[in-house]
């Protein structure tokens, strides 16, 4: 089946197919014909939202992108406790149950790293495609291909930016799975801020030698502006309290962006998160056009479509021109 598991499944000509398709499905979604024509793609398929963490963009764009195409869609918010695994179910039983409902998708959201792959063997025996939804500290591809898109459809390209990634950059799955991916363009440079305990780990850090992409680690503030003014992308992150034990070791707030930091950047430049955000960005910024993280959430869903599109129609390419007349 074809799982979401890890950024790095992406190939250069998937993900270029899948920003194609994202622009089709935008286009198409906003006329009237051309949405009755997105729900017909993966009608009577059924998707199931099983998020053992909290979630807001990703169970909800999901749970619209599915309907968007015409799928049926079961969910459990906060399965934690709200699931029988406050009983004592496993996580694999659960999917078993799910494969005897006949569902074709399980978009999982779990605090554990690698809980997601853990349960492919069980998915492929009963054909159910597992999304990873956020794996504890470990990935959230879906997160990664959305911010991607972002990147391609504010800048027009990926190839050559210089990406400054910051926050609790250890613990944070959305910018790890961007940092991998992001590996894959030409030219990309990247910088990442973080105080030396909250660093990308070493896993990250070795995929990108091994891609040979530059990185340089900042771990202060003290140049900070200078980084910002190199920037084409600023992906600013939130500190993972619910992964951090015991005191905060670290003064994350002096990472804050604001209107002075946004007046080091570049005219011709973004300022992303995955959100949700607490002080890291100061909302004074919002109103900058600059400013692009509720852009890139609204992208979310319909990268999410593209993503469910495929699964269902790989060679069904998407009719543009749906219109009756
Ligand atoms: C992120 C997550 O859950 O990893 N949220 C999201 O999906 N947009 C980021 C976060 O919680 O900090």
């Amino acid at each position: 089946m074809p799982h979401i598991i890890r950024s790095q499944q992406f190939s250069l000509p998937e993900l270029s197919k899948i920003f194609s398709k994202t622009d089709m499905i935008r286009s198409l979604f906003a006329t009237e014909d051309g949405k009755n024509y997105l729900r017909t793609r993966a009608l009577n398929k059924t998707i199931c939202l099983l998020f053992y963490e909290p979630s807001t963009r990703t169970r909800v764009s999901f749970d619209l992108a599915a309907k968007h195409l015409g799928m049926q869609v079961c969910s459990t918010e906060n399965a934690k406790e709200f699931s029988s695994a406050i009983k004592g179910e496993s996580l694999e039983d659960s999917i078993r149950v799910l494969c005897g409902y006949g569902v074709n998708v399980i978009v999982l959201r779990h605090y554990e790293e690698g809980a997601a792959y853990r349960v492919t063997t069980i998915a492929d025996q009963c054909k159910v495609a597992i999304i990873n939804a956020g794996d504890g500290g470990g990935q959230h591809p879906t997160q990664a291909l959305l911010d991607l898109y972002t990147i391609q459809a504010e800048l027009g390209s990926i190839d050559s930016k210089t990406i400054v990634i910051g926050g609790d950059l250890k613990n944070g799955r959305t910018a790890r799975s961007l940092a991998y991916l992001v590996s894959r363009y030409e030219g990309v440079n990247l910088i990442l801020v973080a105080p030396p305990e909250f660093q990308m780990r070493d896993d990250i850090l070795k995929h990108l030698k091994e891609h040979s992409t530059p990185y340089r680690i900042v771990t202060d503030k003290k140049n900070l502006q200078d980084d910002l003014r190199a920037a084409d992308v600023v992906y600013w992150t939130r500190t993972q309290l619910e992964r951090i034990e015991g005191k905060l070791s670290a003064n994350f707030e002096e990472f804050t962006i604001g209107p002075d930091e946004m007046a080091a950047m570049k005219e011709r430049s973004i300022l992303m998160h995955p959100l949700p955000r607490k002080f890291e960005i100061d909302v004074k910024v919002d109103k900058d056009p600059r400013a692009a993280y509720f852009r890139q959430a609204t992208y979310g869903m319909f990268v999410r479509m593209a993503l469910l599109d495929n699964m269902f129609n790989a060679s069904v390419p998407l009719n543009s021109k749906p219109l009756s007349s």
